[in-house]
């Protein structure tokens, strides 16, 4: 170590750099400033206060004329964006770790500024700063449905859905891996120094992040909000069988609202017309209470065509969700083959009874020899989906509000004209038949969330050479299938620790 060269020099001669207690100044050389942010103003002061007393300048306001600025418990990023908003400094001063400053204190002299004494990301206090360590692939972790983010997680979610309504997809993931990463995080975001090292966090993300974190908002989200053409894009792809295309290519005609589509005149195909008129209602959210009122019906209908065959509830009610766009069907029978030919038959008796507003059915088209595991290539029809708009009365729910309904008023003329609303409602209802051998992968692709799905396909793809899908698991390595009567099998299979379906809300 070089010792300094102890200079003795009255206060008069450092300005405003002085010790007001009329101490000595010995170190002229060094110019010290305390940063009382973390380390508090009754520290600052005493430590002021020794620094004087031991011979160094220390300036109470920050100035150009300070070279070592002290700093406790801070980040270098936070030191150095509190410095530019005072203008910065030429030359910049050293940003510099309490410990130089006690080391100094104790050796009486200003000491020779080592790696250790500069401010360094290491030197950050660990207990006070959260640090975030998250897998990159959203199956590799658990996200609940507690989100500690959700102003940042929304805002990114808007920005990946309107890439998803613009069709740019490679944008939409990118947007919606971000939002991913930070609703695993286990609790609220303070400050961008806690995002380093996470995975997903592009660029355009932490630019979005950073503002929401400094402002509030963000610009781009607020004008995206605002924008006609997000505005129009969510109206008319809220009609259901109305995609991205459709609704850019009605958007391109002029129609931007329900109104003008409808006076446009435009063909619209069944599902679309049936969408239109139930449009309301199908954008209301379902609660679980009306998923469980379904789930009644359906287990119903299946009981009555196909004894012993089985139904469970997927999508996000299996994941926990209070509400959801739709209600998911996932159809068995734990005899290989006997579910065959049974999505017609329970969709006839749907639709006897009544329940069925619209529907539409779609064959599987899936072999075995073709592209996964199953049964023989003659039965092609055994993976079956039925996207459709279900009839949900609400005489229950209103006979349970009003008991006034059941025992009458004594006026048997008074009948209660309820509108249509209040009688019954819309819900988007899917279901799907496998067969006993694809349940599990079946069970697996339908519980969702769509990007938790999208990760797992990612992982079998990039990371172990396998392909999954809603019917089997291929081993590229192995030029086999690997079969699973568990959704545990699959995980095992895969290498990744199993996650519950509550812990797959990415
Ligand atoms: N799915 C699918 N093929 C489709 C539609 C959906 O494989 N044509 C899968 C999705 O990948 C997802 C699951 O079915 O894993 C549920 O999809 P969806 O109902 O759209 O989403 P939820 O997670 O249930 O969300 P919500 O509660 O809003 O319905
Ligand atoms: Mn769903
Ligand atoms: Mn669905």
């Amino acid at each position: 170590m070089v010792p300094l060269k102890r200079r003795k020099v009255v206060a008069s001669q450092t300005g405003n750099t002085g010790t007001e207690g009329g101490d000595e100044v010995k170190f002229p050389q060094v110019v010290l400033f305390l940063l009382e942010r973390k380390m508090g103003a009754s520290r600052r002061a005493f430590l002021s206060q020794l620094g004087r007393k031991k011979g160094f300048p220390v300036q109470e306001l920050f100035s150009q004329t300070v070279t070592h600025v002290i700093c406790e418990n801070n980040s270098v990023e936070e030191v150095k964006t509190w410095l530019e908003s005072r203008g910065g400094s030429r030359p910049a001063p050293h940003l510099l770790d309490i410990s130089w400053f006690t080391e100094s204190m104790r050796a009486g002299e200003p000491l020779e500024i080592l790696d250790r004494h500069k401010l360094q990301e290491q030197q950050r206090d660990e207990s006070e700063v959260v640090f975030f360590s998250v897998p990159s692939y959203a199956c590799q972790r658990r996200t609940s449905l507690e989100n500690h983010n959700a102003p940042l997680t929304e805002a990114l979610s808007l920005l990946a859905e309107n890439a998803e309504l613009s069709e740019d997809d490679g944008r939409g993931v990118a947007f919606g891996r971000a939002a991913a990463v930070l609703k695993a995080l286990p609790s609220l975001v303070t400050s961008m120094s806690q995002l380093r090292g996470l995975p997903c966090l592009g660029e355009h993300s932490l630019k979005v992040i950073k503002e929401i974190l400094e402002n509030g908002t963000s610009s781009e989200v607020e004008s995206t909000k605002k924008s006609e053409r997000y505005q129009a894009l969510k109206v008319l792809t809220g009609i259901f069988g109305v995609g991205a295309k459709t609704a850019e290519r009605w958007i391109r005609g002029g129609i931007r609202s329900l109104h003008q589509l409808r006076q446009a005149g435009r063909t619209l195909n069944r599902a679309q017309q049936a969408g239109l008129e139930h449009y309301d209602d199908i954008n209301q959210p379902v609660t679980k209470a009306e998923a469980e009122l379904i789930m009644e019906t359906v287990e119903k209908a299946v009981a009555s065509v196909l004894p012993g065959a089985q139904t469970v509830l997927t999508g996000g009610f299996r994941r926990g969700k209070l509400t959801g766009h739709d209600v998911d069907f996932l159809i068995t029978h734990p005899e290989e083959g006997r579910e065959v030919g049974l999505m017609p038959k329970v969709v006839s008796w749907l639709q006897s009874e009544g329940f069925l507003l619209y529907q539409k059915t779609t064959r599987n088209s899936y072999l075995e020899s073709k592209d996964g595991p199953g049964r023989p290539a003659s039965s092609m029809d055994r993976f079956e989906r039925c996207f459709s708009i279900f009839k949900l009365s609400k005489e229950e729910e209103t006979r349970t509000e009003d008991p006034q309904e059941e025992t009458g008023n004594g006026d048997p003329n008074s009948t209660k004209v309820m509108d249509k609303q209040s009688q019954w409602r819309a819900v988007r209802v899917d279901l799907v038949v496998s067969p006993i051998s694809q349940f599990a992968f079946a069970l697996l692709g339908w519980t969702g969330s769509k990007l938790f799905e999208r990760e797992l396909r990612r992982w079998a793809g990039h990371e172990r050479s396998m392909s999954l899908s809603s019917h089997a698991l291929f081993d590229n390595t192995q030029s086999k299938y690997l079969r699973a009567s568990s959704e545990e099998e699959i995980f095992a299979h895969l290498g990744l620790e199993y996650i519950p379906p509550s812990q797959r809300n990415a």
